[in-house]
């Protein structure tokens, strides 16, 4: 079996775990008697996110769900099934009804179409894998049954989705990435919490450009910062050249990541507060440090920048 065990740098926490042993575990809570079921039985119809859905696809998605997914999301839907154990990233508390990766605006609810697409091509880099051999008439009710473990379904309707309209760059793939570069450093703050990727002059130069101020960088501008969520643990922003992106890596994947930002972490939403042609700017220039990752190029140029960063803190100290 292949064993996915990541380097492990500096300050990112280790979000890769060896697929053998989530195996190993699955195997362990399965045998010892993790599935059966909940306990629940539903009789009558429920409204759910402004839908109504039948008992009778509740029952079935109840049962889809134990057998499936509650091994790490847990019976109840808590996210501590017994897989769960040492999960970095641990599995989403559906009883929290708060969502990362939905094509709406941060904090809002998923709609269907969201949960399919996240479920069928799995989270990248987490314990949470493509489920593409379960028919999407099964996914869909297992998905109406997760919306009856957190009250706010009740209550709220999904958000608007976030469609991503033409892209405005196709066959200028060399402008966008320049253009995204100068939006990512100098003006939408992205290096607040993900690394910056240029040195001190050129992003003073985008930020003068775009923001018309002088940039302020981190003293650890090369690297990622950890950032409080609403889950209950810290977050490691990626670095694009090192980490793994979750939810696609394709330029619409990450427009809709950017557009949408990422519910219940420090990542805001961008739709609205850029133009649309800036955040796909944005993708293009977050797709060529994709393409890069794990390269011999990729980690010169970061020793690079941050000996770069040290010369320029200490003024003139010797280099050689
Ligand atoms: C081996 C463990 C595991 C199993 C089994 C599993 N998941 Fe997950 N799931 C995860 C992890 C870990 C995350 C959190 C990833 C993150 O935060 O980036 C997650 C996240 C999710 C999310 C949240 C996506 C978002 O945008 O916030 C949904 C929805 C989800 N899983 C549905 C399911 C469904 C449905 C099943 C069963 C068909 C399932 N999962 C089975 C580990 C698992
Ligand atoms: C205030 C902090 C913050 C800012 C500002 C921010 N991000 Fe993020 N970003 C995060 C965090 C935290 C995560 C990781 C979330 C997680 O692990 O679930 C993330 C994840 C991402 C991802 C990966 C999502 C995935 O699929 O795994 C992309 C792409 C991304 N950010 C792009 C950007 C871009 C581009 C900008 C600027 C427009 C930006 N971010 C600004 C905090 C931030």
């Amino acid at each position: 079996m292949k064993v996915g065990r990541k380097k492990v740098d500096g300050g990112a926490a280790p979000r890769t775990i060896a697929a053998s042993s989530i195996a190993a575990l699955l195997v362990a809570a399965l045998a010892g008697g993790g599935t059966g079921c909940s306990g629940r039985t539903f009789t009558k119809s429920m409204t759910l996110g402004g839908k109504k859905v039948s008992a009778r696809r509740l029952n079935r998605g109840e049962h889809l769900y134990v057998t499936y997914c509650s091994a790490c999301h847990g019976i109840k839907g808590d996210g501590k099934g017994p897989a769960a154990i040492g999960l970095r990233p641990p599995p989403r508390n559906f009883t929290q009804g708060q969502f990362k990766f939905a094509a709406v605006a941060s904090g809002q609810l998923p709609n269907d179409e969201d949960f399919l697409r996240i479920i069928q091509k799995g989270l990248h880099g987490s314990a949470m894998l493509p489920w593409n051999d379960v028919p999407e008439r099964e996914i869909m009710d297992i998905v109406q049954y997760i919306k009856t473990l957190s009250p706010k379904w009740a209550d709220k309707s999904p958000g608007e989705p976030i469609v991503p309209g033409p892209d405005p760059w196709a066959e200028r793939k060399g402008e966008a990435i320049t253009r995204g570069m100068k939006v990512y450093h100098g003006m939408a703050q992205c290096l607040s919490c993900h690394p910056a990727y240029e040195t001190k002059e050129t992003i003073n130069a985008a930020s003068l450009e775009l923001a018309k101020r002088e940039a302020t960088l981190r003293p650890d501008a090369y690297y990622a910062e950890m950032k409080d969520s609403d889950y209950g643990y810290k977050l490691m922003p990626p670095d694009f050249t090192r980490d793994h992106v979750r939810a696609g890596e394709t330029l619409e994947d990450i427009y809709r990541t950017i557009a949408s930002g990422i519910g219940g972490t420090a990542m805001p939403t961008w739709k609205g507060a850029l133009p649309d042609d800036d955040i796909w700017a944005m993708a293009y220039y977050t797709r060529s440090l994709i393409e890069i990752k794990g390269s011999p190029a990729a980690d010169a140029r970061r020793e690079k920048l941050v000996a770069s960063l040290a010369v320029a803190s200490h003024g003139n100290t010797k280099t050689n």
